[in-house]
C-alpha cells in the first residue's frame, strides 16, 4: 500500500516546468518573468557577507528589512510582513482563512498559484473570466462575491496577460467589498507600470482592515533565487499568517540581500527603464509580425498566436534554445507568454518566432 496523500493535495495538478530541451548553446530563459539582470554588486557583496553568518538563524521578525520597507513606502512597521517569496504570503492567506465551503474569487487566466489556494484548503475557486481584451472584469468579480466569499484576489498587472487595472477602479471595488472579505492585490510587477502612482493602494491598507497588497523582490530587484517577498497588511492578517508558518521562513541571506537592494534605487530605476525599452521593442516587432498582444504594463508580453499551433511554436522556439511559457499551461490555449530578456535574447526570440511563422 502506498502512503496516503490527503485528497485535497493529491488533486492538485503538478505545474509543468518550462522545458529546456537538449539545446547545446546558451538558453534564453524567457519563461518565468525573472529579471535578466544580475543583482547590483553591493547586493552580491551583502549576500557573500551574510553567507559568513549562516551558522545563526535569521531574525524571525525580519525587523531591519521591514523597517526599511516601512520607511520607503511610508507605512508603519507593524503593517509590513515578509514571506519566503510573496507566494508564501498567498498560501498563508489561504491557510489562515479558507475552509471547505468557503469561496475565493479571482480572475482567470491569472497567476497559477491562485487555484492552489482553494485546492489545498478544500475551498471553492470562483474563476471569473477576463474580458476579451485580457483584463479583469471587476463588475463580474463584484457580482461573484456572496456570503461564502472569504478572499478576492486581483493580480495587477495580471500574470499572464500583463494588463493593468486602474487603481481608481480597485479603490472603488475595495470600498464596495464587504468588510469580512479579504482583498489581496498582488502587485508582483507593479514597478514595471508606467504612469501610475505605484503606492496608491497603500492608504487602503491603512484605512481598511481587509486589504493586503503583496510585492516581491523576485522581479524588479532580481532576487528570484533567494525567495523573498513582502506585503502591506493589517496586523490581524499578519499575525494569523505568521503563527501558522514555519519559524525563520525568510532566510538570513535573503533578508540581507533585500535590505541592501533597497539602498540602490537608481539601479532599480535603470532596470525599469531598460525593461520599458525592451518591452517597446518586443511589442513593436511582434505586432509587425502580424500577431496581437495584450496591453502590457509588466516585464512580459502575452501574445495571441492567431490560431497557430501553440505546441509547434513553443517546441520550435525551445529547439532553438528559447524558452517561453505555453498559454495552455497558464489557462489559455493559443497564446504564449514571453518575458523580456537581454536585448540579444529578445532579438533571438523575435527572429525565431518570425522563422516559425513562415
Ligand atoms: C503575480 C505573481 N505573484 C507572485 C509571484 C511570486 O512571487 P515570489 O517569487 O515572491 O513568490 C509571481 C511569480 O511569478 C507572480 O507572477
Amino acid at each position: 500500500m502506498p502512503i496516503k496523500i490527503n485528497e485535497a493535495i493529491a488533486a492538485i495538478p503538478v505545474y509543468p516546468a518550462a522545458s529546456t530541451y537538449a539545446f547545446g548553446g546558451p538558453l534564453a530563459k524567457l519563461a518565468s518573468n525573472e529579471s535578466p539582470y544580475a543583482p547590483h554588486p553591493a547586493v552580491a557583496e551583502a549576500i557573500a557577507a551574510a553567507g559568513r553568518n549562516v551558522n545563526r538563524y535569521p531574525d524571525p521578525a525580519g525587523t531591519a528589512l521591514r523597517e526599511k520597507l516601512a520607511a520607503k513606502h511610508d507605512m508603519a512597521v507593524e503593517q509590513v510582513m515578509l514571506g519566503n517569496g510573496s507566494c508564501e504570503i498567498l498560501l498563508g492567506a489561504a491557510q489562515a482563512m479558507l475552509e471547505p465551503g468557503d469561496e475565493i474569487v479571482y480572475a482567470w487566466p491569472s497567476f497559477s498559484m491562485y487555484p492552489h489556494l482553494a485546492a489545498m484548503t478544500g475551498a471553492t475557486a470562483v474563476e471569473v473570466p477576463l474580458t476579451a481584451d485580457h483584463r479583469h472584469d471587476l463588475p463580474a468579480m463584484a457580482a461573484a462575491v456572496n456570503s461564502n466569499t472569504r478572499i478576492v484576489v486581483l493580480c495587477n498587472p495580471n500574470n499572464p496577460t500583463a494588463t493593468f487595472i486602474d487603481h481608481a477602479d480597485i479603490e472603488a471595488f475595495a470600498r464596495d467589498l464587504p468588510n469580512d472579505v479579504l482583498l489581496i492585490v498582488d502587485e508582483a510587477y507593479i514597478e514595471f507600470v508606467k504612469d501610475a502612482v505605484r503606492d496608491r493602494l497603500l492608504p487602503l491598507v491603512i484605512d481598511k482592515d481587509n486589504v493586503v497588497v503583496t510585492r516581491t523582490f523576485a522581479k524588479v530587484y532580481g532576487l528570484a533565487g533567494l525567495r523573498v517577498g513582502y506585503a502591506f497588511a493589517p496586523l490581524r492578517f499578519r499575525q494569523a499568517v505568521e503563527v501558522a508558518r514555519q519559524p525563520f521562513s525568510v532566510n538570513l541571506v535573503a533578508q540581507a540581500a533585500a535590505a541592501e537592494a533597497l539602498a540602490h534605487v537608481d539601479d532599480v530605476t535603470q532596470r525599469v527603464l531598460t525593461t520599458w525599452a525592451e518591452r517597446d521593442w518586443v511589442e513593436t516587432e511582434v505586432r509587425t509580425l502580424g500577431l496581437a498582444t495584450a496591453d502590457t504594463e509588466a516585464n512580459f508580453s502575452w501574445i495571441d498566436l492567431g490560431g497557430r499551433d501553440e505546441d509547434a511554436i513553443v517546441d520550435g522556439l525551445a529547439k532553438q534554445g528559447i524558452i517561453v511559457r505555453a498559454g495552455r499551461a497558464l489557462g489559455a490555449e493559443g497564446f504564449i507568454r514571453v518575458s523580456y530578456g537581454h536585448h540579444e535574447e529578445n532579438e533571438r526570440f523575435v527572429a525565431a518566432l518570425a522563422g516559425l511563422l513562415g
